[in-house]
């Protein structure tokens, strides 16, 4: 029997909605296997924020540190300026516990969901590797003469050595699991200096991996190549700010943002696992949101805590309610969020 303790930060909008159907097809995992989990509610995000003044206080994150991993919901609040929650939580969570990859599967499940005429699940299926505590994320910047016509806005990319090989390394080691070749995305012919990092380390740290075929592609021409050839891609490693760009572009491509999931991975510490979407307050609190994208990401961590058999258990469900139409009115279904929830518990 293994046994972890999981933190559980619903947050806002639907975020409750679908971490609490990730909670429950887990809980029914438990049932029919050797694993059990203890979950803990943390209260964070924008009504904990308005109620007390506090994001993730130093005590709440050394009490997170103890914690197999976090599983979350989404930030962001209408009541709250854009920026505070998703800085002040998931980014701070993010970097406090430097998570420093951020794995964002792009996986077509079933054909039926892509918008892309002729491609099928072997056309789509790749791994983005994105750099997930520095870059244009890193907070660096200021203002001069703010409101004024003389106002100067500055935002710095940090590239760290540290920063930029360990996400490469990973990377490299990650396409041995799969189909030996990893890309490098990037825009080294703009971005001079801090891509220019990125190409040599990617150079050097190639030298580790003979068996990796080394590819490069540049942002602007990986958003095109994904539309019309995303066969072409495996696994394809970069920086912060690309990386979630071409992970919203990769999500509508394999079935859309009720589907796309991300591992906040810090490969010797605490791990977060979340949806790649909002909280979508447009529709929170009608029971409707996909919980689909937080199952996918339960299974996620299920993997990544040691047990591929386990999370592959979910994603055949996930499967099933794909092929059988069983799911919410934003991918054609009839289902409500704890409807999904229910069926994929009574097919596991
Ligand atoms: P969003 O992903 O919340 O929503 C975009 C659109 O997709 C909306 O129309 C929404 O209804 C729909 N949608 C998203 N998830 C869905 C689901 N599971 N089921 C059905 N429909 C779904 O993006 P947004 O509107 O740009 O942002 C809303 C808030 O979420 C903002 O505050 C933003 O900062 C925050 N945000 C948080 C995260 C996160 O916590 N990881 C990620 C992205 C955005
Ligand atoms: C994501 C989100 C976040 C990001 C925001 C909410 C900080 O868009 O997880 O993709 O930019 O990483
Ligand atoms: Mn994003």
């Amino acid at each position: 029997m293994a046994e972890y303790d999981i933190a559980v930060i619903g947050g806002d909008g639907i975020g409750p909605e679908v971490s609490a159907e990730g909670v429950k097809v887990l809980e029914k995992l438990s049932s029919i296997s050797d694993l059990s989990f203890n979950f803990e509610e943390f209260p964070l995000g924008a009504e904990h924020y308005l109620d007390t003044g506090n994001l993730v206080t130093d005590e709440v994150k050394a009490d997170l540190e103890k914690y197999d991993a976090i599983y979350l919901g989404a930030v962001g609040d209408p009541r709250v300026k854009p920026g505070i929650l998703e800085h002040g939580i998931l980014l701070d969570l993010r970097f406090s516990f430097d998570q420093y990859i951020n794995l964002r599967p792009i996986r077509l499940l079933n054909e039926k969901y892509t918008p892309l005429k002729g491609k099928g699940p072997s056309d789509i299926d790749m791994m983005i590797v994105r750099e997930n505590t520095e870059g244009l994320y890193s907070g660096v910047g200021g203002f001069l003469k703010q409101g004024t016509k003389d106002e100067v806005a500055t935002q710095e990319m940090i590239n760290t050595y540290k920063g930029v090989e360990r996400v490469i390394r990973y990377a490299y080691e990650y396409a041995t699991k799969r189909d030996n070749e990893l890309m490098l995305c990037d825009k080294s012919n703009v971005l001079a200096y801090a891509h220019d990092l990125w190409q040599r380390v990617f150079k050097e740290v190639g030298e580790d991996f003979s068996q990796v075929t080394q590819k490069h592609m540049l942002v602007d021409a990986i958003t095109m190549k994904m539309v019309r050839n995303p066969e072409i891609f495996d696994v394809v490693v970069t920086c912060n700010m690309f990386g979630d760009i071409i992970t919203d572009l990769g999500a509508e491509i394999q079935g859309g943002m009720g589907l796309a999931v991300s591992g906040n991975i810090n490969p010797e510490g605490v791990s977060m696992f979340e949806p790649v979407h909002g909280s979508a307050p447009d529709i929170a609190g009608q029971g409707i949101a996909n919980p689909l994208a937080a199952l996918l990401a339960a299974a996620m961590m299920v993997e990544e805590l040691g047990h591929p058999e386990e999370a592959k258990k979910i994603e055949k469900a996930i499967d099933l309610s794909l092929e059988e139409g069983q799911m919410t009115g934003d991918m054609g279904g009839k289902l409500n969020t704890a409807g999904v929830g229910d069926y994929i518990c009574s097919v596991l």
